[in-house]
């Protein structure tokens, strides 16, 4: 599989995107104000997202459990455009768990069917906002027809430099450790250097699905739960984690920039004493930068 290297950006390059994004909203809403009150040299170069959720929404209005699901789609929308404008590297959606094939095979389709629509319809819109889709997971276990869908929507975009989504679908953390330790064995044996292999951190993180993005920063989970559900084991070790209360169908934009607010908010030192920054923005010429948050 291709990486998909993400170039941190300039911080000029993000002002300018989120001088786009206040363009669209409605000056003094509380997106806007959310929006405005962010600091550009400060966003999580990658945001996770366990979207939970969907059922509870469904059984709070007396509806089938796939209409949460259904009503999931505008959510994912949204997050994945709001990203983009504000040039977070990188989104990873957890779509579809290793262990969600346990659910009624009735919804484990319907989420077939949303995905295919969903690529249907956002193909086109991934194009226009220059974002690369990746799926991350054990995708050739997915029925013939997702699969071919979604490595086509992969092969589409893949020339495309902005925002990475990884969409996860069939994924299991504790599987992709596995398969990238299993890849070094394999490459090993091949050269012929078995005996004297050492694995280390940078050999793993290089074999995992997400090899060339940056580690998650902002990890949000919604509808309450605090569990990590084997999402990103690896790429979470330093994340930052956002629970909210409210449920995904109902997570909006100014959801999303309250949650980037509080992670702004965190003092992270990585295991040391000193605050440091995420990788996404190259420490270059912000200085003088009009109306900043610096
Ligand atoms: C968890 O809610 C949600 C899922 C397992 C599926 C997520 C799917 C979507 C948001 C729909 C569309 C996605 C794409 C990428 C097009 P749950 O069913 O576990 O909720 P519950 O805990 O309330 O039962």
């Amino acid at each position: 599989m291709r990486r998909a290297m993400v170039k941190p950006l300039r911080y000029d390059d993000i002002y300018s995107l989120m001088q786009d994004l206040l363009a669209i909203l409605p000056t003094g809403s509380r997106e806007y104000e959310l929006a405005r009150s962010l600091d550009p040299a400060r966003l999580p170069a990658h945001v996770g997202i366990i979207m939970d959720g969907n059922g509870r929404w469904a059984r709070r209005r007396s509806l089938p459990r796939v209409a949460g699901h259904r009503a999931g789609v505008g959510p994912v929308r949204m997050a994945v455009e709001t990203c983009a404008r504000l040039g977070i590297g990188s989104l990873t959606l957890y779509a579809f768990s290793a262990e969600n094939w346990k659910r009624p095979r009735s919804e484990v389709e319907t989420l077939w069917r949303l995905l295919h629509y969903y690529l249907g319809r956002e193909v086109a819109h991934l194009m226009e906002n220059n974002i690369r889709l990746r799926a991350i997971g054990r995708i050739h276990a997915l029925p013939k027809e997702v699969r071919r869908e979604l490595e086509q929507a992969v092969e589409a975009t893949a020339g495309n430099t902005g925002l990475v989504l990884n969409l996860a679908i069939n994924y299991s953390g504790r599987a992709e450790i596995v398969d990238a330790v299993n890849a070094l064995v394999r490459e090993a044996r091949a050269a012929g250097t078995l005996d004297s292999l050492v694995v280390d951190e940078e050999a793993i993180a290089s074999r995992l699905a997400t090899a060339g993005q940056p580690d998650v920063d902002l990890l949000i989970r919604t509808s309450g739960e605090m569990r990590i559900s084997n999402f990103l084991l690896w790429q979470i070790a330093y994340a930052e984690l956002y629970v909210t209360p409210i449920l995904w169908p109902d997570f909006d934009r100014a959801a999303l920039l309250e949650a980037i607010a509080a992670y702004q908010k965190r003092d992270r030192r990585f295991g040391g004493i000193e605050p440091a920054r995420p990788a996404q923005v190259e420490q270059a010429s912000f200085a003088g930068v009009p109306g900043s948050a610096l």
